[in-house]
This record gives C-alpha cells, structure tokens and sequence, in this order.
C-alpha cells in the first residue's frame, strides 16, 4: 500500500487524497459546547469505546439503552469526523453528541482544539496494536484470518516500528494526546484499552462522568453499569447478526469523477478483543525492538 506524509503523520492513499481539503472543511466544524470527541490510533479499542459511549449517552431505565447498537455498527452511530464531512452521502449529521477521529492531535483544527468539547483518547499495547492493524489488512486483502501462531513478515514490523502504517508513528500519535491530557486533564481522558479490560466498572463509571452523564446510585443499584459492560462486551457485541453478518461501503476516494467505494465486512472489527495475543504472532526479538522504542519514545513522559 502506498503511504503519503501529513503534518508529520502517515496515511494509506484513501486517506490522503483529501485530508488537505478535509482539514479545510473541519475548520467548519464547530464540535458543541456537550459534544464529545472519542480519538483512537486505529485498533486501539475504537469500536469498544464507541459502543461504550454510545450506550452510556442513549441509556434510559425505561427502555432497552442500546438498541441502536443491536441494528448498527458503532462505527454507524459515532461517526468519524474526518470521513463524514467529506462524504458524498453522509449517514449521520454532526449534530450529535459523540463523533470520533483518528487525526492526531496535533492534526487536529484550531476550532477543534478552541471549542474547549471533551476528547476522550483510547490507546493499548504497541505489540496488540500492531498485531491487529496487520489482520485488519491481512484480512482486507486476503478475506481470511491471520492464521494463529503465523510469525508476522519482519519487513511489515519494519515498517511499523519506523512509523510506517496508517495514522502511524503509533507513539507521536499517543504523545501527542497524552500531553494535551497533562495539560487539560478536565478536557481530556486517557484511556488505556488493558484498563478498560481489567478494571471496566471503574472506567466505565470514569467515562460517563467525564463526558456528563454520571450514573445516578439508582441506576447503580439497578445493575445498570454491569447491563452495558455486558452488552458492549466483546462476547456480546461480536455475535449481534448486524456486526456478524453486515457490512458497510467505504468512500475511498474519487476515480473519474465517480466516487470509488469498497465493502467492508463489519466482523473485521471483531477478531479476539484480547490482551497479550501478539505473542502468538511476534518473536521475543521483535517484542523487545517494539519495547525499546517505547521506552526511548515515552518513558520520560511517565508512559510506558
Ligand atoms: P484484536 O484484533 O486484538 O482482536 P478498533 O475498534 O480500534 O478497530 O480495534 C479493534 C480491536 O478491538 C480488535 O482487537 C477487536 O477484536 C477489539 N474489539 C472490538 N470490539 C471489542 C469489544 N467489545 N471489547 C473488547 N475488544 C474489542
């Protein structure tokens, strides 16, 4: 696949053809006062987040909260700003109270940054992260799952530890909203898709209090936290018939004035959801490079 640089950051073709002009049109987009931002690397735990955040804001003690989420990817109900704005056919305004990116920080336009609206970032383990981002395009192009145990051609894991993949270098990405977080700690949120895991309950009740809607001790006493860590969970969320079955069609760019599309299934965002499984896929030698990097890249920053 081809790579073109941006402001410091790579991006797969599709991508780049418009994120000039996209940036542009951004500095329209003027995020609410109540809105909120969920902002990822890619296979960080977006889908998760989404779904999380999604049912926490739609939730009601009367009602299912999360019946969009049983017809539509969460992909459908928090849309990315970058592609939505550009699109010939958007599905979902921007009116709405979540929408999500994978622009860096530091990519990001002044009317985002100025709106003062919340971001809410996710990241995970650079060996998980690369192992997925490498299936998802394993699985793009071949249509079939990483075989398990496969070791990952080194000359990819090259390309990952030099930056070299979509949105990549993985760690300025990471930095650059792990410092807006020291800065504006009330305006951002780092989440780290292990804690997430480990701990759901105490991060989970942290989202919905940081993005404005804290669950009352009746809805505590109600079981409501543990409703939506159920619904949301992987076991759950990857067997709904819309994320088993479905799928969407991506704007990939133009071709002879004609937008050029192709389907994505919506099971590729739905692999293992586990932590540790790159050790199924990379050697020892290769876990400590990716450990090297990251202490050079983020010790100092208190992250590793
Ligand atoms: P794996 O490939 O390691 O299984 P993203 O949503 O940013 O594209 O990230 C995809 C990763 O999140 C995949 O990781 C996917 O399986 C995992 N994932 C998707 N939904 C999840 C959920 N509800 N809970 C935990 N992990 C989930």
């Amino acid at each position: 696949m081809n790579y073109y640089q941006y402001e410091g950051f790579w991006y797969p073709f599709f991508h780049i053809v418009n994120l000039p002009n996209k940036k542009r049109m951004l500095e329209h987009f003027k995020p609410q006062h109540k809105q909120v931002i969920l902002s990822s690397f890619p296979k960080c735990g977006t889908t998760w987040l989404k779904a999380l955040a999604f049912a926490i804001t739609t939730r009601s003690c009367e009602s299912e909260p999360t019946n969009l989420l049983l017809t539509r990817l969460s992909h459908d109900c928090v849309p990315f700003i970058e592609f939505q704005i550009s699109s010939s056919q958007p599905k979902l305004i921007l009116d709405v109270p979540l929408v999500s990116t994978h622009i860096p920080y530091t990519s990001l336009p002044k009317s985002v940054i100025n709106s003062g609206c919340k971001i809410v970032y996710i990241c995970r383990d650079p060996n998980d992260t690369f192992v997925s981002l490498y299936h998802f395009y394993y699985k793009v192009n071949t249509k079939e799952e990483l075989p398990t145990n496969e070791i990952i051609e080194e000359d990819v894991f090259e390309c990952f530890c030099q930056g070299l993949t979509a949105c990549g270098p993985f760690w300025d990405d990471l930095l650059g909203y792990w410092r807006a977080s020291l800065e504006s700690p009330k305006r951002i949120l780092f989440i780290k898709y292990e804690d997430l895991k480990n701990e759901t309950v105490y991060w989970v009740k942290k989202l919905a209090q940081f993005i404005g809607y804290p669950f009352s001790l009746e809805e505590e006493d109600k079981g409501m936290i543990q409703k939506i860590i159920n619904f949301c969970s992987f076991e759950n969320m990857s067997n709904l018939e819309v994320n088993k079955n479905g799928a969407v069609t991506l704007e990939v760019g133009i071709k002879k004035h004609e937008v050029d599309t192709f389907e994505l299934k919506n099971n590729i965002y739905f692999r293992k959801g586990n932590i540790g499984d790159w050790k199924n896929h990379l050697t020892p030698t290769m876990a400590t490079r990716i450990d090297q990097i990251t202490e050079q890249k983020l010790a100092s920053y208190g992250l590793t």
